[in-house]
């Protein structure tokens, strides 16, 4: 047994459980053994009798959050273009600030800044966009194992449609770019993984989708990719693959639409049933990420289709189409924006209930990464303490509505420490 990795946490303890129902377990203790969760107990059993205390004192406890969708290279310009929609913004910001990791001395000081900020914030995993420069993502992997946090980690594919600076030249030279990149990290990292990362059906060519799928199929790899985000975008797939029924169906098409290798897709906002259908049949994930597409005015998804039809789904910040890297937040978002859709879209949708947000930043993202996201038995020990009585508080709340409440007001500053497989990382 490593002892370091084998302890007791005592405080207010808050958690969901696969059915997504919240437990609340004031002064309880979260049993960690050799980095996994033994379970949640009002009284240390027997068996645990041996292992450190760590009284908290007054604080909640949580599993750590998912963030399901990020782009590291663009934490330079967060809160900057946030008046276009998606493909203007890509032009117009994106695209010319991701071509500068070609410079490595900037990916490094860059990189350097957003893996600080992910390790200080509630973040234990997550699963993160970088650019199609091979150089720049070992750059990034190596900083994302220093800091102790969980990840997958992309580089990028792109082949066509990125302009002159951000494209690769073949489909053919992407996909040798990205055996090199698969050779040059393997067995490498504990703690982060590689993910194909193909950008999105409007910048892979048909022959980039096969060569990543025989890639997949090679190294068995799962897939992250943007999907149905914006209305133009989805007009434009429609040309670009005549013979798909749909965009899930083009990802279908090509091989990389979840099955076998798990598939997460950013958005997924402008699907229909049938998509949905095809989505839970597939496996694959929904990164919902509720700040940006209001940001860049793409549309309020159907959240409660996805958790009614039982397709799997975490939260995203999509940083920097997210201004704001916190999940504590896009939980707050996501209520938000449920309650727009509700109202203006679709009336049978009942809004989002706490419960459900908590849940999905939680064990719902944190699924990806296996039994991730919750203090049930079995589950690897990622913990949040958070003391929030720096929150003014005039009168005394339950354990459930500082919980709320901390989602809403709270941030990294009340986060006492942040345990990753029971290792504390700050
Ligand atoms: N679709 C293709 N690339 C991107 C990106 O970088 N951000 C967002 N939000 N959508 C995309
Ligand atoms: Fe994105």
């Amino acid at each position: 047994m490593d002892r370091k990795k084998s302890f007791v946490l005592k405080g207010h303890i808050c958690y969901s459980d696969e059915k997504k129902k919240l437990h609340i377990k004031p002064n309880s203790y979260a049993v960690c053994k050799d980095g996994v969760c033994q379970g949640v107990f009002e009284k240390i059993p027997q068996k645990f009798a041996s292992f450190e205390v760590r009284d908290m004192g007054d604080v909640l406890v949580i599993p750590g959050l998912t963030d399901l969708h990020a782009h590291a290279p663009q934490y330079a310009f967060r809160g900057q273009g946030m008046d276009l929609e998606l493909l203007e913004w890509l032009n117009t910001h994106t695209f010319p600030e991701e071509a500068r990791y070609a410079d490595l001395e900037y990916a490094q000081r860059a990189y350097g800044m957003y893996v600080e900020e992910l390790k200080k914030s509630a973040v234990t995993r997550a699963v993160i966009f970088g650019t199609l420069h091979v150089e720049a993502t070992e750059i990034l992997m190596d900083l994302l194992e220093e800091s102790g946090l969980e990840t997958y980690a992309g580089k990028v594919n792109m082949d066509r449609n990125g302009g002159k600076n951000l494209e690769e030249a073949s489909a053919q030279s992407s996909a040798a770019e990205t055996r090199r990149w698969l050779q040059e990290t393997e067995g490498k990292y504990r703690h982060t993984r590689p993910i194909l990362t193909p950008r999105f059906i409007p910048a892979c060519s048909d022959e980039l989708m096969a060569e990543l799928r025989t890639i997949q199929k090679e190294y068995g790899l799962p897939v992250q990719s943007h999907l149905s985000e914006n209305p133009q975008e989805v007009a434009w797939v429609k040309e670009l693959c005549p013979k798909a029924k749909s965009y899930s169906d083009a990802y279908f098409q090509a091989g990389l639409f979840g099955g076998t290798y798990p598939a997460v897709m950013a958005h997924c906002i402008w699907v229909d049933e049938e998509e949905i259908q095809l989505m839970k049949e597939q496996g694959v994930y929904v990164a919902h990420c509720p700040q940006s597409n209001a940001n860049l005015s793409s549309g309020i998804a159907p959240v409660r289709k996805f958790l009614s039809a039982g397709v799997s789904i975490g939260l995203g910040s999509d940083m920097a189409a997210g201004s704001n890297t916190s999940i504590l937040r896009a939980m707050a978002d996501a209520v938000q924006c449920s309650k727009l859709r509700w109202r203006l879209v679709d009336s049978e949708a009942k809004p989002l209930t706490f419960p459900e947000v908590f849940y999905m930043g939680t064990l719902g993202g944190g699924s990806f990464f296996g039994n991730v996201g919750s203090f049930l038995p079995g589950y690897a020990f990622d913990a949040l303490v958070l003391d929030d009585t720096s929150l003014p508080q005039p009168r005394k709340l339950e354990v459930s509505q500082r919980l709320e409440r901390f989602i809403y007001l709270g941030d990294e500053q009340n986060i006492v420490c942040k345990y990753v497989n029971g290792v504390c990382i700050r």
